[in-house]
């Protein structure tokens, strides 16, 4: 994936003038310089990971935004490995799934509601943290999936709960409920691949990958469709056209990969460049710096596991 921003120096240089035009064209390539924010939200495990630590633990980072994405060492087929890069990857994005149901559940009213999603949000940075120093090897990692899959349970029943009261018009946040259903889907799926791996299977199955990361990679653009400000007319055009095809392949499973992970490159090249966009004001809208960066590192996750899929 592109490696530009890494080489990008950081600081507060002012951001290039990013036309919609460019974000159109999915040029992320291009667009891939320093941000406003990139140097100021490394996350903890840039801070404390060196890249030494990730090569002994057989695993790798990508970055292109805010915080890195990790993932096994390509050609790895170690159950540990796989581990470390899954509870590094979903711990974060489930933390973040509780800070967005924070941010989207304002006033007194729903102070019951945003206090269950900070304790999640707690016990999932915690959990990542964990994840981060633990030293773990063949005797101890599959006690420490279960202690995560433990976790995520409550949190699947929660986001499940929010999802129905939600739809039913009985809980008034500012969450949809296809955002807490999308989110529990991939609790879900996390939670799946954690026990698969701690029985030393470390596949991937085509038609499973490709029937999950379809329906994210298409809702995820439905979402960006839905947050831009209304006066953004071709970008949301372009996004709900990203949400077709991707809904098309989710319901016709493809022949091959090739049109599937043309797809996912197109939308990662869509979101780097919305995120740039975004963070340096050119792009209207209410996503918040957190999502877009959150949705560009599963577009990530999605080309890795398609990469590696038979
Ligand atoms: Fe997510
Ligand atoms: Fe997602």
């Amino acid at each position: 994936m592109n490696k530009t921003a890494q080489n990008e120096p950081s600081g507060n240089q002012s951001s290039p003038r990013i036309t919609r035009r460019e974000v159109l064209v999915a040029g992320g390539a291009t667009l891939i310089g320093t941000t406003l924010l990139g140097s100021l939200f490394d996350t903890v495990q840039a801070q404390t990971m060196t890249g030494q630590d990730m090569k002994r633990r057989g695993i790798t980072s990508k970055d292109g935004g805010m915080k890195p994405t990790f993932l096994p060492e390509q050609g790895s087929t170690d159950a540990v490995a796989f581990s470390v890069a899954e509870n590094l990857f979903w711990n974060e994005q489930l933390m973040e799934h509780a800070k967005f149901f924070v941010m989207m559940m304002p006033g007194l009213e729903l102070a019951a509601q945003r206090g269950q999603a900070e304790q999640f949000q707690n016990s999932f940075m915690s959990q990542l943290q964990k994840a981060q120093t633990a030293s773990l090897d063949r005797s101890n990692y599959a006690a420490f999936n279960r202690s995560t899959v433990e976790l995520v349970k409550p949190f699947v029943d929660f986001k499940r709960q929010m999802r129905d009261e939600q739809a039913a018009g009985k809980l008034k946040s500012l969450v949809w409920s296809t955002f807490f259903d999308h989110t529990a889907r991939e609790a879900e799926r996390f939670s799946k691949r954690l026990d698969q791996f701690s029985r030393g299977d470390t596949s991937t199955s085509l038609s499973e990958a490709a029937d999950f990361w379809t329906q994210i990679m298409g809702e995820h653009a439905d979402f960006i469709a839905h947050l831009l400000d209304p006066v953004e007319n071709t970008l949301i055009q372009k996004a709900i056209q990203t949400s077709g095809a991707f809904k098309q392949m989710h319901s016709s499973s493809p022949a091959s990969k090739n049109p599937l992970e043309k797809a996912v490159n197109d939308i990662i090249d869509f979101k780097t460049a919305a995120e740039k966009g975004i963070n340096a004001g050119q792009i209207k809208s209410i996503i918040h710096p957190t999502l877009a960066d959150h949705v560009r590192r599963e577009a990530l996750k999605a080309a890795d596991e398609l990469k590696r899929a038979a």
